[in-house]
């Protein structure tokens, strides 16, 4: 953000307005405790009143922290899950540079304890963004790898949302709209940073993913990707996209209905097909979404397969404990979480 002039513009912008700065530009990737610590030593050092985050998930999801660590006492570790935060903090102004997460209109952070090398997710209302400024121009200078993965993790919110047993009627509306965009418009971002309509699209569909899954819930696909996230080091959407696949050919059965409806979304021809055929045909087309945009496994990410098989056991009970999994309509034993894993590889 700083290198390609962004925070120039956005201070430059506030001066005139007459809006005294302090500058915290140290995140430079997925959120850990320490920068929480340190952004919000920063913030109470000066005074501020409110906090504006630019950049990806992981500044918006740093900014939501801080607020909650400047107005409640503690650590950051102490408001690991749901409604535990108690007092509302000083307002956010997100800004995303990436069309992915959906953070600016979320209620949850997720921030890494590097003691236990664990991503908490925290819930909170308090935590909604006060104001989400979605500016798709803001994204054309996007990576095309960091393209892939954000477009994909939009993906998984919005399937794992609509095949959720949380699901809910007006989210469904969203989920189907988002699946709809990236089926069109990912392949054509990722191809051509450059194209504007191309990056409109997909910041509108991760948007519309985000509003969805704040109000019912993401499920295996996330709650597994936590643990190899935080054991691993690999990216968000990375982590994500690389159990996908393996993790939807499990949930298929718990609701296949609702996998056609996907499938269907994602332009498969389902004319004579019976639902679970439908439903397979749709798992195709997203293993193909991934390919297209070359989305690595986790073989091709460079983890190291006895390091990898040495954690099944710690990742299985990391997944089961941050409580994503639970929201699956089939769902898993941690016996059947480490099989997934095993498939992945
Ligand atoms: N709070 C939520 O609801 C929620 C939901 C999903 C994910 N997340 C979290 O979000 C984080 C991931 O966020 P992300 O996927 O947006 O990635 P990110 O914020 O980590 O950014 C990835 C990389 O892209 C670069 N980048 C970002 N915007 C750019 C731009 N416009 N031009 C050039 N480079 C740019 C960043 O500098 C960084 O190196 C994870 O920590 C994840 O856990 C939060
Ligand atoms: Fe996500």
């Amino acid at each position: 953000m700083t290198d390609i002039g962004y925070v120039d513009r956005l201070v430059n912008n506030l001066k005139k307005q007459h809006v005294e700065i302090s500058l915290f530009n140290e995140v430079d990737t997925e959120p850990i405790d320490q920068y929480v610590e340190k952004g919000t030593h920063i913030f109470n050092e000066n005074h501020c009143d409110f906090l504006v985050a630019l950049g990806g998930g992981s500044p918006i999801d740093t900014a939501k922290a801080i607020s909650l660590m400047a107005s409640n006492p503690g650590e950051v570790q102490n408001y690991m899950g749901f409604g535990k935060v108690k007092q509302e903090g000083p307002p956010i102004v997100a800004i995303p540079t990436t069309a992915g997460t959906g953070s600016e209109v979320t209620q949850f952070t997720i921030i890494t304890d590097t003691k236990n090398n664990v991503k908490m997710l925290i819930g909170s209302e308090y935590l909604i963004p006060q104001i989400a400024i979605d500016d798709p121009a803001l994204t054309l200078s996007v990576p095309q790898n960091i393209t892939a993965a954000t477009g994909i993790n939009a993906l998984t919110h919005s399937i794992e949302d609509y095949i959720s047993r949380r699901h809910q009627p007006l989210a469904d509306i969203f989920d189907l709209s988002s699946i709809r965009r990236i089926t069109k418009y990912l392949r054509r971002a990722w191809a051509n940073g450059d194209d504007e309509e191309a990056r409109s699209e997909m910041m509108l569909a991760a948007l519309e993913a985000g509003i969805a899954f704040n109000n019912s819930s993401v499920t295996i696909v996330h709650g597994m990707s936590r643990p190899l996230g935080a054991l691993f080091h690999v990216s968000h959407g990375i982590s994500n996209a690389v159990l996908l696949p393996t993790c939807l050919e499990y949930a298929i059965m718990g609701i296949p209905e609702r996998f056609v409806m996907v499938a269907e979304a994602m332009g498969a021809n389902t004319i004579g097909l019976s639902p679970l055929e439908s439903a397979k045909e749709g798992v195709k087309l997203i293993k193909q979404l991934c390919v297209d945009v070359e989305i690595p496994n986790i073989f091709g990410l460079g983890i190291d397969k006895n390091d990898f098989m040495q954690s099944l056991d710690k990742m299985a009970s990391d997944a089961l404990a941050n409580g994503s999994p639970n929201n699956t309509a089939r769902k898993p034993s941690k016996e059947e979480i480490i099989k997934i894993y095993e498939k992945s590889f």
